[in-house]
């Protein structure tokens, strides 16, 4: 009896460990199949070359797939990550931002996106497209943007003899508002905010902008003035300011330029060519030169410390 239960238990055993057996094998052969496909995947081969998975994941969701298979032809680069968590980093401008960065090995991230996204990339002057005056009081003029020869605002109004030295200013409708509200602000603190001049038609421009070149040459005169058509005057929008008893650049040693640094953007006016900023407006500093662009942009303008020109490039061109 003890016999017969003992071969009848053989054949379940070796059942048993054959299914056992096809298992592991399965599970192996899946694991394995698994295995090489993720070895196929873009984000195994980023990874091989130093990329962290959250570096993965955000290369992924700022890049696309002809960059990311680029990047496999380079060395782990922090920088290029770095250049994607910059605040203003706008995707479409990623080849850019790495070409600029390969012929500017020393520049910071947040200097490539800036100098990339308000086109410095390129010489000032090269590549200059017509100003987008659907934009309106957000429009950009600059060495890049260009309004035609015959472009007039068409709610210019008179400036008040009260608000200017007497040369007949214009500006355009909302602009010139808002300036009387800045104006009786600083008043009441007993300053005075007077301006010099607003709008500049394309023909006064260009006489001004000749005058400078015949005095200090075309390279120094373009630090300063801009060519006919790229001059924000022009827009209607913009005024040069001054107070009693003040010439030109000592205007930034005055209580009413430290009221503006406070409270120009509270009435839609930001501070256009600020210091240290050439290299993103292609104007030196200019303590007396506002621009109206409205409250709300002018707010982000004051509070994140960016100039118009990176403004535009990612609150409006990118939007
Ligand atoms: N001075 C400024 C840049 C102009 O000429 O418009
Ligand atoms: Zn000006």
């Amino acid at each position: 009896m003890k016999r017969r239960r003992k071969l009848k238990k053989k054949p379940v055993m070796i059942l048993l460990l054959s299914i056992f057996l096809i298992i592991v094998l399965t599970i192996f052969a899946v694991k394995t199949i698994k295995e090489l496909n993720y070895r196929k995947t873009l984000e195994y081969k980023i990874m091989t070359i130093g990329y962290s998975k959250d570096e993965y994941d955000l290369l992924e969701r700022k890049t696309n797939k002809e960059f990311m298979e680029n990047l496999l032809t380079k060395e782990y680069d922090k920088m290029y990550i770095n250049i994607l968590k910059e605040t203003y980093y706008i995707p479409s401008k990623v080849n850019q931002y790495i070409n600029y960065y390969d012929n500017h090995l020393n520049s910071k991230a947040n200097e490539i996106v800036s100098m990339v996204n308000v086109g410095s990339d390129k010489k000032w002057y090269e590549d200059v497209k017509d100003t987008d005056t659907s934009k309106d009081l957000l429009m950009l003029n600059n060495k890049f943007n260009k309004l035609s020869k015959d472009y007039v605002p068409d709610d210019l109004v008179n400036v008040k003899n009260w608000y200017a030295y007497g040369n007949n200013p214009q500006l355009r409708q909302e602009a010139y508002d808002s300036f009387i509200n800045m104006f009786n602000a600083a008043k009441e603190e007993d300053l005075t905010i007077i301006i010099n001049s607003a709008y500049r038609p394309y023909s006064s421009q260009e006489k001004l902008y000749a005058q400078y070149v015949d005095k200090d040459g075309e390279e120094v005169a373009d630090t300063y003035a801009a060519r006919p058509g790229h001059s924000e005057h022009q827009t209607g929008l913009t005024v040069d300011v001054t107070t009693y008893g003040v010439q030109g650049e000592d205007f930034d040693k005055t209580d009413e330029f430290k009221w503006l640094q406070e409270h120009a953007h509270e009435y839609g006016f930001i501070l256009r060519y600020p210091k240290d900023k050439e290299n993103l407006t292609g104007y030196a500093y200019e303590s007396w030169h506002y621009r109206y662009v409205g409250i709300e942009a002018a707010t982000i303008i004051h509070n994140s410390n960016i100039t118009f020109d990176e403004y535009y490039a990612y609150y409006i061109e990118n939007a």
